[in-house]
């Protein structure tokens, strides 16, 4: 299909010649207007640029997507019927066997339902009800009418347009798919054989129109579980704080080749977008364990080069060094003609075979490699690349055959992410390879896969790891759960007297929180603590651990009425809280758990942790309240070094409490100095319910808590909400490195149920 759009632009440079050589036609927008849509230009008149109809939603323009113009002023395709915009329709689901489908209709039009029946002795698995979506897919999934047949594998159905081939499910039975009808192309495995253990290879094939699309959400799951499977296999041992083994590597070395296409099908705009997904794609990757090596290429007839893997072979380049080579990437005046695959692919196999020869046969073995071409799959230069593909192939698999089951398959991964709307998919799903699910992606837009890199951490794979969190920016109850996955609530209930507390998991189940939300008499049944993770959100309390050295009235004798020093405990819950993306463990101090998640070599020291953590003078370090429906997040300002005396002295000011003159008598150096503000900062102030919550710092996708919300000196505000400090108002939170050992004897030792303690360093 590439080809044809070769031998266009030659017939086009013909006609150039003849006129002289130096005139180039513009192409004229007379008659492509299009009936209740609207269209665009990437260069406006001129030749090279491209014309996209858009439609409303649940339209598609027809007969053409985009128009070229060429060198002759013509555009191509030419204009045959008048464009419109169509209803989108969807695959035909009457391809059900053994079932009925209701209503039985000639087509499918976007928004009509569907119900699925099965015949007597046949039961449905997948969905019984459907709907046709804007983006030309079925929801749901292949409903399958099957009976118990002891066959080894399960019945795999007849996706919504396809024709299936073999109706025997036994041990190396093979059953073959294509589309009904020319206007649709298969995406996903075309034969798929069964298992010995009882599966299918491949994956679930999906027949698609041209106007049809994958959304955000169904990219992120099926990119999401294969990337994670390469992240996660790569995972460091010593990972298991939830009790959950990862598959672990082989000291494996993960290669990450990122190309992205600018040709001129695409716009200015869609650069930055592009820009912006790889930095948040690598961002992502960043908040796994694994630091992959990366080269990450532009291309178009050229290829121009951003991050240099081989750079990587000599010291380590930090993700941030990448994003910022990337951040300064401008198309300035490269040559943007042209989209030339093969050599996209030949600038990786160079790279690979240099990184073979500079590590040494024996070495490469152990390389992953992950490939992600983004492109609108155009390619006019340079010939097909699939003879390139296979050289990389016989690269990695160390010998000349190929296959999906080929033994060394699980280290190379294609993916291509095919953007735009005339896109070269039967072309561009043959480069694709790899294990473990979906490797080829139809978008319609680049900011469609900025959505998808951020679903794209979530939930099991990624188990024991402290601290991760979504970092959209939505602003309903939901999502902040994602945000603060290990914020917990608790309440303390006797008698008349009721407290409410915030806390934060840290292991599934601990939750830390302030000493002074219990009273002496408090009893584990007089607590409760509110984490959400699909089992109930209220959790029983087994017990709870106050610092042994919290004691208000410890220097009631100095002046110090109310003394917080040590004002930390921990709750012990009656059962551990499962991990979801909406409840998470956060990382505390000094435990191997936070070097990885840090960053650091795994012998560093806690010192090395609150170096990195707390290094400024005035450190920005947040906190969350509890609104009325949700969950907000404060700035605290921490006063260190010497600013820190300045800060404390404010603590006079709480003259109910403190009849001394000396501050430093009431906060220890156990706690840190937060408040204030000056033209240039504005903390916010502790409210009551916030006590006992987590002060935390974001570090690359990754939470670690540094402090306890513990006291203040004047009390602006009660139950909750954002308020700011005033010059003189002061926070002071109990910090979390000064009370490592107390941590240790309790969350630093396996608990008589089993669960695994965390590591504590030395
Ligand atoms: C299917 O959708 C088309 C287009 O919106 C509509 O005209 C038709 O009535 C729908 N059919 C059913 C059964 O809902
Ligand atoms: C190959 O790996 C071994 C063990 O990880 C390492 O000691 C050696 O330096 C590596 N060789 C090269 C050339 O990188
Ligand atoms: C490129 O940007 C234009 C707007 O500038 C947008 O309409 C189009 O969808 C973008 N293309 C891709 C592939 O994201
Ligand atoms: C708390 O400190 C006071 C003053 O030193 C002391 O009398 C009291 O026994 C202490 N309480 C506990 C529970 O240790
Ligand atoms: C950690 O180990 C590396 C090499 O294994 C060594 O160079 C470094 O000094 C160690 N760091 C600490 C803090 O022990």
């Amino acid at each position: 299909m590439g080809f044809s759009v070769s031998w266009s632009w030659f017939a086009a440079l013909s006609c150039v010649l003849c006129m002289g050589g130096e005139v180039w036609c513009e192409c004229t927008e007379e008659g492509m207007k299009i009936e209740d849509g609207y269209y665009s230009l990437t260069r406006q008149l001129q030749s090279g640029s491209m014309l996209f109809y858009t439609c409303k939603k649940g339209y598609y323009p027809y007969p053409v997507l985009t128009r070229t113009c060429q060198l002759n002023g013509k555009w191509r395709p030419e204009k045959s019927s008048p464009q419109i915009c169509k209803l989108v329709e969807c695959p035909d689901p009457t391809v059900l066997e053994n079932g009925d489908v209701s209503p039985p209709q000639d087509k499918y039009f976007v928004g009509n339902e569907t119900t699925y029946e099965c015949y007597s002795g046949h039961n449905l698995r997948g969905s019984f009800r459907r709907v046709c979506l804007p983006n030309g897919k079925w929801s749901g999934f292949t409903p399958i009418c099957s009976r118990d047949s002891g066959h080894n594998c399960p019945d795999p159905g007849v996706p919504a347009g396809a024709v299936r081939i073999g109706n025997l499910f036994g041990i190396g039975d093979k059953v073959k798919y294509s589309c009904s009808n020319n206007n649709l192309f298969l995406v996903g495995s075309k034969e798929r054989t069964c298992l010995e253990n009882g599966q299918w290879t491949g994956t679930e094939p999906e027949c698609y129109y041209k106007h049809t699309y994958d959304s955000p959400l169904e990219a992120s799951e099926a990119f999401g579980s294969a990337i994670k499977e390469s992240l996660t296999t790569l995972q460091p041992t010593g990972n298991e704080q939830s009790g959950k083994n990862f598959r672990i590597s082989k000291d494996g070395i993960l290669n990450v080749y990122i190309a992205v296409d600018i040709s001129e099908s695409i716009t200015e705009k869609n650069v930055t977008d592009a820009k912006d997904t790889i930095i948040k794609l690598i961002k992502r990757i960043a908040s796994f364990t694994v630091s992959p090596n990366y080269e990450i290429f532009f291309f178009s007839s050229e290829v121009i080069e951003v991050v240099n893997i081989l750079d990587f072979l000599k010291d380590g380049v930090q993700p941030i060094t990448i994003i910022e080579a990337i951040e300064a990437f401008d198309i300035g005046d490269h040559n943007t003609a042209g989209t030339d695959l093969t050599l996209t692919f030949e600038t990786i196999l160079s790279k690979m075979a240099f990184i073979k020869d500079r590590v040494g046969e024996k070495n490469f073995t152990a390389h992953h490699h992950i490939l992600m071409l983004f492109t609108d799959g155009a390619y006019n230069m340079g010939g097909s690349p699939l003879p390139t593909v296979q050289k990389i192939k016989n690269l990695i698999y160390m010998d000349h055959s190929s296959g999906e089951n080929h033994p060394r398959a699980e280290f190379l991964d294609i993916y291509v992410f095919a953007l735009g709307i005339e896109v070269f998919d039967e072309d561009l799903q043959l480069l694709t390879t790899g294990l473990g699910g979906k490797h080829y992606f139809r978008l319609d837009q680049i900011t469609n896969l900025q959505k998808t890199f951020d679903e794209v951490i979530d939930e099991d794979a990624v188990m024991g790891l402290c601290g991760l969190h979504k970092a959209i920016d939505k602003y309903s109850y939901g999502y902040k759960r994602e945000m603060y996955p290990w914020s917990a609530y608790i309440n303390v209930e006797s008698g008349d007297s009721k407290t409410k507390c915030l806390g934060s998991l840290v292991t599934a189940k601990f939750v830390l929180t302030a000493a002074h939300c219990f009273k002496r008499n408090d009893l584990p049944r007089h607590v409760t603590v509110e984490i959400e993770d699909g089992h109930g959100t209220v959790k029983k309390v087994k017990d709870f651990f106050p610092h042994p050295e919290y004691n208000v009235s410890a220097r009631v004798d100095q002046g110090v009425l109310e003394f917080y020093d040590y004002d930390v405990a921990l709750i012990e819950l009656e059962t551990a809280v499962a991990t979801t993306y909406k409840s998470r463990t956060i990382c505390i101090p000094c435990t191997l758990e936070t070097n990885i998640a840090l960053k650091l070599p795994k012998n560093a020291t806690c010192q090395q942790q609150e170096e990195l953590l707390l290094k400024d003078r005035l450190e920005i370090l947040n906190f969350l309240t509890k609104t009325k429906n949700s969950i907000e997040e404060k700035d605290a300002y921490i006063h260190r070094g010497d600013t820190r005396a300045a800060c404390i002295k404010h603590a006079l000011d709480a003259k109910t409490i403190i009849r001394t003159d000396k501050a430093e008598v009431a906060v220890t150096e156990n706690f840190l100095c937060s408040g204030g503000r000056t033209i240039d900062y504005r903390s916010h102030i502790a409210c009551t319910g916030d006590s006992g919550g987590a002060v935390y710092k974001d570090f690359e996708h990754r939470t670690v808590q540094i402090g306890v919300v513990s006291w203040g000196n004047k009390k602006k505000c009660s139950g909750g909400g954002l308020k700011e400090s005033d010059s003189t108002s002061r926070d002071f939170f109990l910090n979390l490195f000064r009370v490592v050992p107390f941590l240790k004897s309790i969350i630093g030792v396996t608990t008589s149920d089993g669960y695994s303690p965390l590591t504590f360093l030395e």
